[in-house]
């Protein structure tokens, strides 16, 4: 079985000290996790993120990055920076890089194509907003957000790619979506895949969700059958709710007994 991915969205938070202290508390308690786990810091904190987070099963990630190479964009960060001070992920098209900073499919997808360039996994966010959904337009909105966001992406690239459905009007407002409207979603998202690519491709990508997800909640969403995931906003900012998160998808102990099984049977 391939590991679930537990990301965490810091935001505009946490300060340099702050972030390696967090690092430092997490790393312990989920040393024996089989688990991906993955810290999307603020830009500055990257480094920090990444020397105290050496030699464990941590990843640093970068929550955007710039689609050029380098030159005057004064203020932008590109792939190559972040691989440089020790990133091997990034978010690319959250929310609110699509709301607050006007970034369109089209800007994500250059975006998503430098981020591969560059060996970074691309957890690329999709989702409706309250609008959207009221108007029974989730599935086009997924189709449009996939399919331009995707362009030109080959097959064998999507291995480097995970897809995180984020309904906007979940994401920081305490409301969670149901079990069956993510699950649904997964599915649309899926079955554009295969429309993209094909049944193989649009069963091993990894799907994974977002929008309120805490301590409480996330047992609940770890039992939807096809989740791969989660990525996790406000919750993520307190180590011990974080920790739950992670505890509520990790497979670890499952893998130890069916090891000691297997070596009965020997
Ligand atoms: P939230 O944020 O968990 O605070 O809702 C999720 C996100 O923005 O990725």
């Amino acid at each position: 079985m391939s590991k679930k991915y537990v990301i965490a969205n810091f935001k505009m938070n946490k300060l340099d000290a702050e972030v390696g202290n967090y690092v430092d508390e997490l790393k312990e308690k989920v040393k024996d996790m089989d688990l991906e786990i993955i810290l999307s810091v603020p830009f500055v904190s990257i480094k920090t993120a990444v020397w105290h987070a050496q030699g464990t099963n941590i990843s640093i990630a970068g929550q955007n990055l710039n689609e050029n190479d380098f030159g005057a964009f004064t203020g932008e960060i590109n792939a190559e920076m972040l691989c440089a001070v020790g990133a091997n992920a990034v978010l690319v098209g959250h929310s609110e890089r699509r709301n607050h900073f006007k970034e369109t499919d089209v800007v994500i997808n250059k975006k998503i194509m430098k981020g591969l360039r560059s060996g970074l996994l691309s957890v690329l966010c999709v989702g409706e907003t309250l609008f959207d959904k009221k108007n029974n337009l989730t599935t086009q909105v997924l189709q449009k957000q996939i399919t331009e966001s995707l362009n030109s992406i080959y097959a064998n690239e999507l291995s480097h790619i995970v897809i995180a459905y984020e309904p906007v009007w979940a994401i920081g407002t305490g409301v969670i979506a149901s079990k069956e409207e993510i699950s649904n979603a997964i599915k649309t998202i899926r079955s554009l895949l295969v429309d993209l690519y094909d049944e193989k491709i649009a069963s091993e990508v990894k799907v994974i969700y977002g929008g309120s997800i805490n301590e409480k909640n996330v047992k609940d969403i770890s039992s939807i059958s096809n989740i791969d995931g989660v990525l996790v906003g406000g919750a993520s900012l307190d180590v011990d709710k974080f920790y739950k998160i992670a505890c509520a998808f990790n497979t670890e102990k499952k893998t130890k007994k069916k090891t000691k099984s297997e070596q009965k049977s020997k």
